[in-house]
């Protein structure tokens, strides 16, 4: 199944199951929103899960685009991406976890063809404020899926306050063995779906509240499902790269680990530029800009004269279709151009500076401070040109 088949197939199922599908997706969240980027499917429904009645009613559905910088230096590994798919499902207040968790076992086993015995789940053991959380453990027995009961993993927030509660995770086995231990035992365990029964709000002084409705909330990471059912080992096998896995390396020779962190950088570049976001010197902006600017410092390592200009036509287009954005191409190639012209600059100045004598000796953080502030050079980019 491509990655465009699970996601219609995904949507399809909730939508014979009373979900109305939500439109817009944009990885900016709405104003006054305090984050950056929409880091999860339920992010911008947050009012709705403290109460708000939602327009298209008390089922959801929705194909979320998602960007984490939490993760950055996990990009890179089998399962971690900067901007990923995430495919969403809500309750809410209307039905409760365990229905929640039968369609998403049906849909994984029946929709999907995951052999059952390839699922550990993992189930809110309770602590001191919060009772363990039977129901979802009685459902999964009642399957013979294997439970791991966990405190501080199962529950999950989307911050240090507002809507929080436990969840149940269902990991798939990736390994060639026959599957063993548990998901905290094992880290081919993947975690492939999360079912939250978001019922609490956290208050700025750490204390719970009920929230006024019982809602539940999912995300499945669509690319790390795709890579799983596709068979593949890493979510940069998966289709939606294809193309980048076919042009980038006879252009840039790299070694695995750059490859996926220019396939990864530049992509969420793409869209986070397709999304409206120019590079800047803080916030969103900012973030953009260290993902070109660390694309760039892998790209130069070996050979200085590598540069965007020659990025494949394809890429750009490619990826703005698959993310349904309408910005034009030549613009989004445009901005990461510019970026990289402004970059070469600060790189010759950076250059220039570390030549005077008093920068010949290792460097201190004074010295960074220095450069940083009176210089604009971060220090990444320092270290790139001189590592200590
Ligand atoms: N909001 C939950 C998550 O992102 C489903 O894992």
């Amino acid at each position: 199944m491509s990655t465009d088949q699970i996601a219609r197939t995904f949507v399809e199922y909730y939508e014979e199951r009373g979900h109305r599908r939500i439109t817009g997706s944009t990885l900016l969240p709405p104003p006054g929103d305090p984050v950056l980027f929409t880091t999860s499917g339920m992010h911008p429904l947050t009012p709705y899960l403290e109460g708000r009645p939602h327009p298209l009613g008390r089922r959801l559905v929705n194909l979320q685009r998602c960007l984490r910088t939490t993760d950055l230096d996990e990009v890179g590994d089998r399962t971690h991406l900067t901007v990923f798919e995430m495919l969403g499902t809500w309750s809410l207040g209307d039905y409760e976890g365990p229905s929640s968790l039968e369609w998403g076992y049906g849909l994984l086993t029946e929709g999907f063809g995951v052999d059952p015995a390839l699922l550990h789940v993992t189930v809110f053991g309770g602590d001191d404020r919060t009772g363990p959380d039977t129901a979802s453990l009685e459902l999964w027995q009642g399957h013979g899926v294997p439970v791991e009961l966990t405190v501080e993993d199962n529950w999950w927030s989307n911050g240090p306050t507002g809507p929080c509660g436990p969840d149940s995770e269902i990991f798939l086995w990736t390994g060639d063995t026959p599957p063993r231990s548990t998901p905290t035992g094992d880290d081919r365990w993947v975690e492939v779906w999360n079912h939250v029964m978001m019922r609490h709000r956290r208050l700025a002084d750490g204390s719970l509240v009920p929230l006024p409705q019982r809602n539940v909330d999912t995300g499945l990471g669509l690319e790390r499902l795709a890579s799983l059912l596709q068979g593949r080992t890493s979510v940069f096998e998966c289709d939606v790269f294809d193309p980048w896995r076919r042009l980038v390396p006879v252009l840039w020779p790299l070694d695995e680990p750059s490859l996926r962190l220019v396939y990864d950088h530049l992509r969420s570049a793409v869209v986070v530029i397709g999304d409206g976001t120019l590079p800047a010197p803080t916030g969103r902006g900012y973030v953009l800009r260290r993902l070109i600017r660390r694309v760039l410092t892998v790209l130069r390592r070996d050979d200085p004269s590598r540069g965007l200009g020659d990025l494949p036509d394809e890429l750009v287009p490619h990826t703005l279709d698959h993310f349904r954005q309408e910005t034009d191409p030549d613009t989004v190639r445009r901005v990461l151009l510019e970026e990289e012209h402004r970059f070469d600059r600060l790189l010759e100045r950076g250059r220039r500076v570390l030549a005077r004598p008093r920068f010949r000796g290792p460097l201190g953080e004074e010295d960074f401070r220095y450069l940083h502030d009176t210089h604009g050079l971060p220090r990444d980019l320092v270290l790139s040109l001189r590592p200590q």
